[in-house]
């Protein structure tokens, strides 16, 4: 079984991107074949800055290498250094309905907001479908918000295969629903357009400033305190064992104790929890050559199945003579 994950390239990634996809991500490279490609064509629908997409292409890499991306078990590579993409992405745009991108909720969205739109983001979906198809990929595991590209991509698998034959493999989109939102630090939905987050490889004051700045109600310190509805006791959740929670629900219980005792603690058990990660990361950043030959590896192993598959395909269109 094949499993092909795309990630953009943000440089900063926050404990909700962690919980949320990359732990996943790298659990399942024992579950299946893991491709798993930076998307950088992709990323350059809204990043402008060529050193801002550089750097955040490099530390992408970085941090999932850090956290476990392993490139002896998965192939692990730059969007961008794989280009056979782009020559399916035009085929397939020739099986892909007007209609189909119109109904796209993102791009709806973003005209909605009134950002500047362009055609690299009316057909972002139909690269996404090259990602996914030139790969023969079976599943993807995506957030709800990328279902419908994958439902774009069965689509335009399916109008391809109809009138082509059964060249292109239907892909399905894996969706957890155990996955549960990681609250920020102020109750909402963690998310870097919110300024909410907790960084996970931030410098240990900004780590620091924004555990402490963990909204909470204004209990006093002599009264006990509830952890139902508690921001800290709902991120302290992803890191305590029942053990630990146990004891802080004794702690926010018995007087004596503020807000500020439990954010400290919950600071330890992030920095326990992300040091060996950090010492990696560490050793990647200041091995930048390693890093790049890793993805160069990728991209090659990448290519060989790429190269096989657009030879298959440009055969069925017509495009060998
Ligand atoms: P952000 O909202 O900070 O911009 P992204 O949209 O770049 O984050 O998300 C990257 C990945 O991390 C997606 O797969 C998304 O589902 C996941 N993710 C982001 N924020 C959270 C969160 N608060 N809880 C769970 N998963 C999240
Ligand atoms: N669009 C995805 C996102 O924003 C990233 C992505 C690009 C992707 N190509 C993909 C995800 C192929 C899965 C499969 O998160």
């Amino acid at each position: 079984m094949r499993i092909l994950s795309g990630i953009q390239p943000s440089g900063i990634i926050h404990i909700g991107n962690y919980f949320g996809m990359i732990k996943k991500m790298i659990e399942s490279q024992d579950d299946g074949e893991l491709f798993a490609f930076i998307a950088s064509y992709h990323a350059l629908t809204s990043v402008k800055d060529s050193e801002f997409l550089k750097r955040n292409t490099f530390e992408a890499a970085v941090n999932f290498l850090a956290l476990g991306m392993d490139p002896q078990k998965s192939t692990f590579w730059v969007q961008s250094d794989v280009p056979e993409v782009l020559e399916l992405y035009w085929i397939l745009s020739n099986h892909t309905p007007m209609g189909l991108l119109e109904r796209a909720h993102s791009y709806k969205d973003k005209t909605a907001r009134g950002l500047p739109t362009n055609h690299g983001l009316f057909s972002y979906p139909v690269l996404m479908a090259a990602d996914i198809l030139l790969f023969d990929s079976n599943i993807v595991p995506v957030g709800k918000d990328q279902i419908q590209h994958v439902e774009m991509t069965r689509d335009i698998a399916q109008s391809f295969n109809n009138h082509y034959g059964e060249i292109l493999v239907i892909p399905e989109a894996k969706v957890d629903n155990e996955v549960a939102t990681v609250p920020g630090t102020d109750g909402a939905k963690m998310s870097k357009s919110y300024g909410n987050t907790i960084d996970m490889f931030g410098a240990p004051k900004v780590i620091k400033k924004q555990v402490m700045g963990i909204v909470t109600d204004s209990t006093d310190l002599n009264e006990p305190k509830e952890w139902e509805n508690c921001n800290i006791y709902a991120i302290s959740k992803l890191f305590m064992s029942n053990d630990e929670l146990l004891d802080l629900q004794k702690r926010y219980a018995t007087p004596g104790e503020g807000y500020g005792h439990f954010k400290l603690t919950l600071l330890d058990k992030i920095n326990s929890y992300f040091e060996p990660y950090g010492q990696k990361r560490e050793e990647l950043l200041n091995n930048p050559e390693m890093v790049k030959d890793i993805l160069s590896d990728g991209a090659k192993k990448a290519r060989v199945i790429a190269s096989e598959k657009m030879r298959v395909i440009k055969d069925a269109v017509g495009l060998s003579y």
